[in-house]
């Protein structure tokens, strides 16, 4: 089932010059000068497109990220080297030159909660910079995503009994008691300086691929949404490069877990949390309450927002597979709402979807739960 809705009440202008090329230049920096750093792939797929009746489909491919399986890790680290130099006065430093600072480091902690992804990217990055971490997951999280995050980098990994935004306002206390630095990929009142940083982090898979797609502008983005806070930052770098004509973004979230689609029926330009009950394969996508940073981008910037039940994202995950990406539940569903919509001629007019359309789609994660994966797969 799909749910479609415009965005009626557009936001004002909003400043992304902080996602300009020039601007996110030193992340970029950093990132390529990580070992673990290769640029992911960009998937064109010719076959589906020239079957759909549309000009092209990019699939920016981050299941090949960092080792990672996700893209979260890129706003991780970034977040986590912005807390580092500034606890140790630097301004731009090197990895070398933090090294130096093994016993600043090393009393150093960073506490978060994830569904997932975002944990295993903080495990990854504190562990690279040799700091403790503390990651809380929310109740009906699977084992193995706490253990992935174990396996990441530093982590100490705990599955409450809580709902994800229970766990958010624990983690936050837990940081506050502690001394610790929260790393926390939504953002609220008083709590924006580091989800702006992590936001600004996954500009650089935007800037990838625009590269590789020679500058070439989509008539369509569809972003998957949790918080958001991807959505967003994707969406303020198209915005930046293409001021004059920015692309149509449509937000995808699961049926059951839909703050933007909730946010965008009420329609008054505040957040709201999703109704539904919660249940959803798309672990990642599984937030019930919109990042206020993201969303003064996306009330802006999207064009309306949608949402998709798990069987449209198991059809996303057999036709990438059939196409040779491994995408996860999460992952795919950006793709997915794609796929069902250029099946159906209701949608493909209401999202002027024609043979003009190029369409652009970010594979979020790779099999990041592969008993589940290869259920839906064989399925
Ligand atoms: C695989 C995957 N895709 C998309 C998202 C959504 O990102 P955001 O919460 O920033 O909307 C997440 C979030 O954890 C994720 O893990």
């Amino acid at each position: 089932m799909i749910k479609l809705m415009a965005n009626k009440n557009r936001g004002a202008e909003v400043d992304t010059s902080a996602y300009s090329f020039a601007a996110t230049e030193k992340i970029r920096g950093l990132h390529e000068s990580l070992d673990a750093y290769s640029e992911t792939p960009l998937l064109e797929l010719k076959n589906f497109a020239a079957e759909k009746n549309i000009r092209a489909l990019y699939v920016k491919d981050e299941s090949k990220r960092f080792g990672l399986k996700a893209f979260k890790g890129l706003g991780g680290v970034w977040a986590i080297y912005k807390v580092i130099s500034r606890a140790l006065g630097l301004d731009n430093p090197t990895l070398e030159e933090i090294f130096t600072h093994r016993a600043e480091l090393d009393a150093m902690t960073f506490i978060t909660t994830t569904d997932g992804n975002h944990g295993k990217g903080v495990s990854w990055a504190a562990g690279l910079f040799g700091c403790k971490s503390f990651v809380y997951m929310p109740r009906g999280t699977v084992e193995i995503r706490a253990q992935a995050i174990r396996d990441a980098g530093s982590a100490q990994v705990q599955i409450t009994d809580m709902t994800y935004d229970d766990c958010v306002k624990f983690t936050a206390r837990l940081a506050q008691e502690n001394h610790w630095h929260l790393i926390q990929d939504t953002s609220w009142d008083g709590y924006e300086e580091i989800p702006a940083q992590i936001m600004l982090g996954y500009s650089t898979l935007a800037y990838e691929a625009l590269r590789q797609m020679n500058y070439l502008r989509p008539t369509h983005i569809f972003l998957q949404a949790g918080v958001g806070s991807m959505a967003g930052a994707i969406a303020a770098v198209f915005a930046e490069v293409f001021k004059e004509n920015p692309p149509r973004v449509t937000i995808v979230e699961p049926t059951e877990v839909a703050c933007f689609y909730e946010t965008m029926r009420i329609g008054d330009g505040k957040i709201y949390s999703a109704t539904g009950n919660g249940r959803t394969m798309m672990a990642g996508l599984n937030c019930a309450t919109p990042c206020e940073l993201a969303w003064k981008i996306l009330r802006r910037y999207s064009a309306d927002t949608a949402t998709i039940s798990d069987d449209v994202a198991a059809e996303g995950m057999r036709v990438l597979a059939a196409n040779k990406i491994i995408s996860g539940e999460s992952g795919c569903a950006g793709f997915a709402l794609a796929n069902a919509a250029l099946n159906s001629e209701e949608l493909r007019g209401a999202l002027e979807l024609d043979e003009n359309s190029i369409i652009f789609v970010v594979n979020t994660e790779g099999d990041t739960d592969p008993a589940n994966y290869a259920r839906v797969i064989n399925g």
